[in-house]
């Protein structure tokens, strides 16, 4: 059947979706007409995303993937959700419908971790990212360095890393999705491998004692507040209500930002530390004076491409019956 193929190739190239930890939490039914998006809740992150709002929001990455890719084909798609917290795309045949430009940009996208070149985005760039339409209930804001919005995010991130780093539960959960070496990411194909985090390739004996060092809030503070110097904003997205569906919307609104800013050579990390500590993204709230809910916060800056993180095959992420 030919819109099996079609369906198929789609699916795949939206997979480079983001996810938290890169965990890939989703599972794809494909049927005529239709490519359906459901929850693997057996990937979610228990420990930093107890009401699995970033897993929804990852789920919202990947049904805008779909949404871009399928254009590529010029299939118009229609996106619902049903009461299960699935998503149901809807695809029909639309030989007329022009591909969209950010297309080109899905297997460009990567998080950028790495200390960045210290030099501002411009301001047609930021006019890029605040004038991108957005699904319904999201705000995209823009701190500019040496703002004062600028300073108290970066204040709160390094008390996120402080809490975060002294919970153990929150350390048990990260070491669990670390691929620490070569071998360990090909095999699971998931994860945060050693590369995206700027490690060497070694052996596991010896790379275990030195990751035990550096998941510490010190040194991770040390580095956070080196990279979020070398940065040139934060980007923060809001809902109005902690739903499925405005988490949903909050994932497609950053998908395209996310393509927008690789289409505009500005690099990107999320830095969602104070967003998973409650009582950290309710003082945001407040001292941003933001009668929405914080959701994302990313740094934005001028740097060089990173290797790429890895994902599982096409074949692992779909749906038996
Ligand atoms: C909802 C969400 C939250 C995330 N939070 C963080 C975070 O707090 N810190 C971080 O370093 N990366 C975070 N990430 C980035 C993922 O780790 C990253 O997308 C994943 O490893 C895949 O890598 P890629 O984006 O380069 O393809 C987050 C991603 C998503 C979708």
């Amino acid at each position: 059947m030919h819109y099996q193929y079609d369906y198929y190739d789609i699916v795949e190239q939206a997979l480079r979706a983001p996810s938290g930890h890169n965990s890939q939490p989703w599972l794809v039914k494909i049927t005529p007409n239709q490519i359906m998006i459901t929850a693997d809740y057996s990937r979610s992150l228990t420990v930093v995303d107890p009401l699995h709002r970033e897993l929804f929001i990852s789920l919202g990455c990947l049904a805008e993937n779909i949404c871009i890719v399928a254009s590529t084909k010029h299939y118009q798609t229609q996106v619902e959700l049903n009461d299960k917290g699935q998503i149901m795309i809807h695809l029909t045949r639309s030989p007329q419908l022009p591909v969209d430009p950010l297309a080109n940009y899905v297997i460009k996208q990567q998080s950028n971790r790495s200390l960045y070149h210290g030099g501002n985005i411009t301001r047609q760039q930021r006019t890029v990212l605040t004038t991108m339409p957005l699904y319904p209930n999201i705000d995209c804001h823009l701190y500019p360095r040496d703002t004062e919005q600028f300073n108290l995010i970066r204040e709160l991130i390094l008390a996120g890393n402080t809490l975060q780093m002294a919970d153990k539960r929150f350390i048990t959960e990260l070491k669990q999705w670390m691929r620490l070496n070569k071998k360990h990411a090909q095999t699971t194909n998931d994860g945060l491998s050693y590369a995206i985090l700027g490690a060497p390739n070694l052996p596991l004996f010896m790379v275990k004692p030195i990751m035990a060092c550096f998941l510490k809030a010190s040194i991770q503070n040390r580095q956070d507040d080196q990279k979020i110097k070398s940065s040139s904003d934060f980007m923060l997205l809001t809902t109005q209500q902690n739903t499925k569906k405005e988490w949903i919307n909050v994932g497609r609104s950053l998908q395209r930002l996310l393509l927008a800013c690789t289409a505009n050579q500005i690099s990107y990390a999320f830095m969602n530390q104070p967003i998973e500590v409650n009582k950290l993204c309710i003082e945001m709230q407040q001292r941003l004076h933001l009668t929405t809910l914080p959701s994302i916060v990313l740094r934005l800056g001028l740097a060089n491409v990173q290797p790429y993180s890895r994902r599982k095959p096409l074949q692992a992420c779909l749906m038996s019956d």
